[in-house]
Parts: structure tokens; sequence; C-alpha cells
């Protein structure tokens, strides 16, 4: 206690404030604060970074013991998952480092700590930084190694993006798994003595490295501590989650380096991608908030940050391969009249591209499919008042293709072992600047010879036989973050030269959803499962760490349950985020296009609210047979309710007690009267929020939506 006083003591007459880095004892103890945490780290009389407590602001003044290091490294006593493994030039694989100074940068208007440490013999220093979000409750991390030898290379084993240390207790882990078609599975589980581990090995990542982390038996969405983080990396990542024998638990995450290397020679340096962190004591509910919000509104590529997006037609659905002129143009013809505004033209355009076993790599328009090219087709599309888009798969070639038959050297492969193929494609080795030019090359002439306002980037196989024999040998490991670097470079480079162009990211469905893409692109296709009642689930997950404005769905045939769920009910559905269009539509009768041009129009009046507003998914498809999500603008004035039924129970069979009739909404203002104007009626948003309105369906599959707007 008496301790305590003397350390706040000295604290007070030591302490500085820079914003909300609250730096103490002759600039080396820091209280990194949030709107709701506080993240301390000071330097030991030793001179050792420790990490001293990570939670609730309200611990702040309080005195705690040493978590572990800032930035833990292999050497010494094995007490935590290292950030940084090194290998020296003499063999010693055993690093000791020491605090050598710190700033306080301004890093895009966000302050950021930079703590500098070395090691205690070799010339390695290592930089980590901690950027302080304070509204989002959030802390984005990073870190810097960089060989300061005159000579000698220093071998890195493993360099994460950040560390951090949950206090004591009992925790249970949220994380999204999934495969292909059943992206974004919830999997819950107990955090027990040992090393949970969630990661990507082939490029392929059907879920997300989003993590949440909760004291067991805190379940309320609205209440209590939620400990939570994402990596902004799209290659191979992992996040280890470590549970000590005294409860505590370190969450560690960055690039994977399973099977990865980088060699640091003397003057250069590596720099991981950010991992954020957060912490809220509001539940689940808020840090669904915090991150949609940061993704919207600070990571999202700045041309489209705050634009509606448009109504989309894709063909795909319609037409797999078989595009031609005729029909596409058909089928913007009947875009346009249901109110459509970007037609995007899928796979099957592109020389040789009959079925998916040729074509990929040789990026020049079919001259059997469109004779006079695509210009004849994209003006009249804009002639109609379409914006046109178009669907490339860039990091692929198959092995039937021109460009396969001139570089089969392009593609990752080992010699003397078979190159792996999925969907009769290869993965071109997007390490090497040759592949990176071609590319370049490629897509800037077809955007550059186009009026092209769109492109779906696809990407739909697996990474196998990481191969680059022709590299250096100290090259040869780190291939795979050659090829991030290189693929971030390249969308970087034509969103650049083409500033007016939208990006959708794919991977066969949601196979590379992260905040490292979202940096990069406008939106994500979410799952190549177009089903209504799956894409409920995938959606209500998606929704819970991603965006709306970020998700695309659309209205296609596919009828999985066989339950044939009507236009409006699919619709509904797809409305809950961006909005497109995949059936054939040229076979459409006219009650459906009537259908679907009311729909569209509907979804034009609320799409600003769904698309910028906050979501809050009311109730979740996994916890009942039906789903309530609610967008609520952002001044709380609007609201739009989704309400989906899936199958009905049969009666009495579940007791209603499980399944509530009043359903409450949330975000609103407690003394603002909303009327709703699908019931015609008036409520204030206190009534709303803490009694609830009835959920308005019966019967399998219906969905209905609900305007709600202040009339105060
Ligand atoms: C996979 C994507 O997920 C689909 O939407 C479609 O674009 C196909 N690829 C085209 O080959």
């Amino acid at each position: 206690m008496k301790l305590k006083v003397i350390t706040l003591l000295s604290l007070l007459l030591t302490t500085s404030v820079y914003g909300q880095i609250n730096i103490g004892n002759n600039r080396k103890e820091w209280n990194i604060m949030t709107n709701s945490s506080v993240y301390q780290v000071k330097v030991s009389s030793g001179g050792d970074v420790q990490v001293s407590y990570y939670g609730n602001k309200l611990q702040s003044d309080k005195l705690h013991g040493n978590m572990g290091a800032e930035v833990p490294v292999r050497g010494g006593h094995v007490s935590a998952l290292p950030v940084v493994e090194a290998v020296f030039p003499d063999g010693v694989r055993d690093m000791e480092l020491e605090y050598v100074s710190s700033e306080i940068l301004d890093t895009d208007d966000f302050e950021t700590l930079k703590i500098t440490q070395k090691d205690k013999f070799y010339p390695l220093t290592v930089h980590s930084y901690i950027r302080v979000l304070p509204d989002y409750d959030l802390i984005e991390k990073w870190v810097e190694v960089v060989n300061t030898a005159k000579k000698g290379t220093v071998k890195i084993e493993n360099l994460q993006s950040g560390s951090v240390f949950l206090p004591e207790n009992s925790y249970e882990l949220t994380h999204f798994a999934g495969v292909w078609g059943n992206e974004f599975r919830p999997n819950t589980t107990k955090l027990t003595q040992g090393t949970k581990t969630i990661q990507v090995k082939d490029f392929k990542s059907y879920g997300s490295s989003t993590f949440f982390i909760r004291p067991e038996g805190e379940n309320s969405s609205q209440l209590g501590e939620v400990w939570f983080g994402s990596l902004q990396y799209s290659g191979n990542w992992r996040v280890d989650f470590e549970k000590f024998f005294k409860g505590n638990v370190q969450v560690v995450g960055g690039i994977n380096f399973w099977d990865q290397e980088i060699y640091l020679k003397p003057g250069k340096s590596f720099t991981t991608p950010r991992m954020v962190f957060g912490y809220s004591n509001a539940g689940t509910d808020d840090v669904t908030l915090k991150l949609t919000s940061y993704i919207r509104e600070q990571l999202l590529p700045e041309r489209y940050k705050n634009v509606i997006r448009p109504v989309l037609y894709n063909s795909w659905y319609a037409t797999t391969f078989n595009v031609n002129e005729e029909h596409q143009l058909a089928l913007a013809k009947e875009a346009k009249e249901i109110g459509v505004e970007m037609f995007v033209v899928d796979d099957g355009w592109f020389k040789g591209r009959v079925n998916d076993k040729a074509g990929l790599g040789d990026w020049t328009v079919d001259k059997n499919k469109f004779p006079n090219g695509l210009k004849p087709m994209v003006d009249q599309i804009n002639a109609l008042g379409l914006d046109f888009g178009i669907w490339i798969e860039p990091e692929m070639v198959n092995p039937n293709s021109d460009l396969y038959r001139v570089h089969p050297d392009w593609v990752f492969h080992f010699p003397n072992r078979q190159r792996h193929e999925g969907r009769n494609q290869l993965m071109l080795n997007l390490a090497r600047e040759d592949v990176y030019q071609y590319l370049y090359k490629c897509f800037s002439e077809l955007l550059r010879e186009n009026n092209i306002q769109f492109i779906k980037w696809d990407m739909n196989k697996a990474l196998t036989d990481p191969g680059f024999m022709s590299a250096p040998s100290d090259e040869q490991r780190a291939v795979r973050i050659k090829y991030v670097e290189n693929l971030y470079r390249l969308v970087s480079a034509l969103r650049e030269e083409f500033p007016d162009v939208w990006f959708e990211n794919c991977s066969s469905g949601g196979g590379r959803i992260d905040m490292g893409m979202a940096k990069l692109f406008d939106f994500n296709w979410a799952s190549d499962n177009t089903d209504p009642v799956e894409r409920i689930f995938i959606q209500d997950a998606y929704l819970s760490a991603f965006p709306a404005n970020t998700m695309i769905s659309w209205v296609t045939h596919e009828d999985k349950h066989q339950q044939n769920p009507s236009l409006e009910y699919k619709f509904d559905v797809c409305m809950a985020g961006v909005l497109g269009v995949g059936e054939d539509i040229t076979k459409w009768n006219n009650e459906q296009k009537s259908i679907a041009r009311n729909k569209i129009t509907q979804y034009k009046e609320i799409r600003e609210i769904v698309q910028g507003g906050n979501a809050y998914r009311i109730i979740s498809p996994y916890n009942e047979n039906r789903s309530v999500l609610q967008y609520t603008s952002r001044d709380k004035k609007e609201s739009v309710i989704f309400y989906y039924q899936l199958s009905e129970y049969p009666k009495n069979v579940i007791p209603e007690t499980q399944r509530t009739t009043l359903v409450k909404l949330k975000g609103l203002l407690p003394s603002t009267k909303y009327r709703i104007e699908e019931i015609d009626h008036v409520y204030t948003g206190e009534y709303l929020m803490s009694v609830g309105i009835t959920f308005p369906l019966r019967g399998t599959y219906k969905s209905q939506i609900y305007k709600l707007r202040s009339i105060d």
C-alpha cells in the first residue's frame, strides 16, 4: 500500500500527458488510454520493457505487477510466446533486449508510442509501435526489426506484429472459421492451459483472424468485458492464445512464419503488418460497433469511404462462362429497368475462357465472344445509364493458356514435384518482379482501354508448392511474404492510376476477407453461398466484425433447402448489405420484375442507413430460428429493422419463453419519438429499447422490413 502511494506520488510528480498517452517516471512508464481501456507499459530498473496491465481504464491508477515483456523474444526463461525469434551470424539463437529510448509520433492523426530496444550484445534494434485510437477503444501494434551491423546477416525465424497479456481469469474465446460456402462460423471455446492457435497456411481463410475473448459466463451482448483483435494481413497469418497456469492469457498475432524466414542483411529492416487489439466493458455489441466503425472510417480506401454503394448486377449465376455481347446486353437492359446501377460481367469474357480449364493468364478479350472487343458492349451499357464492371483473377494461370505455355516457370513450383492444381489452375508467383510487371501491364491496359468502373478481383486456388528455386537461397523462404507485399502493391498501383474504379474482393466467396484487404478494397463477396437461408447465417457472423457497406449480396435462384422462398424474402436478405442481383433476369416474368423494381426502390430509400449506420444483431440465427438485424443512422434519428423468419416451430414444441414475442431494439435515443411506418405507430426510443415491439412474422421463410423515423 505504501509502495502504491509512493509510486502514485512519483507518477504525479513526473507525469506528463500527451493526449492519450500519459508518460510518467522520467519517460519510463506509459498509460495508454482509450475511452474504456488502459494499456500500461514501463521500463524496469533492469532496463526491460514490461507490460503491467491491459484492461478496464478504472484500473489505471492501480499498481500492477509485471505481466510479461512488451516484446517477448526467444531467449532466457521460456515464459511467453515470442514476438521475435532471431539467429545471429555466429549461430546464437537467444536474444536479450534492453530499453534504449521512446518517442511519441503522430501517425495519421493518432498518437503512436514508439519504444526502441536493442539487443544487449548483437547489433539488432527492435522498434515496437503502439498507435492509440481512443474512440474505437483500439490500439494498433506493429514491430520493426533493424540489422544495424556493418556486416553479417541476421536470420528472422519469427516476427509477430504484437502481443498483449490479459489479467488472470477464466476466459472463453470466440473466433470465426469456415470452409467454402460456409464462411465465418462462430466458434466458442474455453481457453485452457496451453496454446490455442488460429491460422492460415495456404492463403485461404474462410474464417477470420478476428477474435473476442470474454470472462467465462459473461454472455450478454450489452454487458461485460471483451478483449478483441484482428490482423491487418491477408496471406498466411496466425494468432496464438496462450493460457498460463495462473489464469493469465497472452495473445500474439502476425504473419504465420510456418515454413518462412527472412534474412536481414546489414542495414536492412523488416516491418510487420499491424494488428489491432481492443477492449470493451460493454459486451459484444459494443465490440462490433467499434470494429465496424474502425474499418469503415479508418481502413477503407479513401475514395469511396463515405460514398453510397451502387446496386449491382453480376452475370455469374445467369451465364457462368457463356458470356456474349447479345445476352449481356439483354441482361443489362433488364437490370436497368429494375433499378440496377452497376452492371458487372463476371468470369468468361477473356481469351479461351470457355470453361474453368483454360484462359486464366491471357487477359485479352475473347474474340469469339466479343468480335469487336468490349468497347461496343460497354458503350451500350453506359448508354443505358449503367456503369460497367468486370471480373478478373490476376494471381492465377491455367496450364492451358498462352501465358503458361511461354512462362511455365512463373508459377510457384518445386522441381521434381507435382504442380498441384486447384480448379484446373496454378498460382502465379507474384513474388517475382516480372510477374508483377506483367500483371500491372495487363490490368492497367484493360482499365485504360475500357470504361470500367468496377473490378471484381477473384482468387480461387489455395497456395501449394511454394517454390521459387531461381531466387537467391536467402529469399526462397520469404516468397509468401513477398507475394503479399506485391499483391498489395499491385492493387494500390491500379487504384492510384484509376482512382474512380470500385474494387470488390473475392476469393471463391469469402476466402480472403480481412483488415489487410479492407484497406484496398471497397467491398467483399462474402460467400458463394447465395441460398437466402444459409446467407442469413453467414451475414449475421460477417456483420459482427465487418461493416455492412463492405458486404455484397446477390439475389439468385439458389434454394438449397427446396423451401421455395419468395423473391421478396431473397431481396430482404440481400438488402442487409450492398444489394446485388445475380439471376438470369431476362427469364423473369412481369410480376418478378415488378417485385424487383419495388424492392430496389425500397433499398435505395434505406441504403444510407444500412450502409452508413450502426448494425445491431438483435437476434442471431445461431441462437434462435429467426434473425433480426437493426441498422441505426449515426445521429440515431432513423433506423431500419430486418425481420427474418426461418422455419416455423411445431406449436408448443419450443416454450414461448425461448422465443420472445417482444423484440427490444438498440441504439436509439430514449426520449425521442419514432414513427414505425409499416404499422403506423409511434413509440419512444426508451419504449422500443426496454419493452420492445412484437416480432411481426409467422410462417416459414417470411421477412419484413420496418423503418423508424424520429418525429421530434
Ligand atoms: C468464384 C467466385 O466466388 C464467384 O462469384 C465467381 O466469380 C466465380 N469464381 C467465377 O469463376
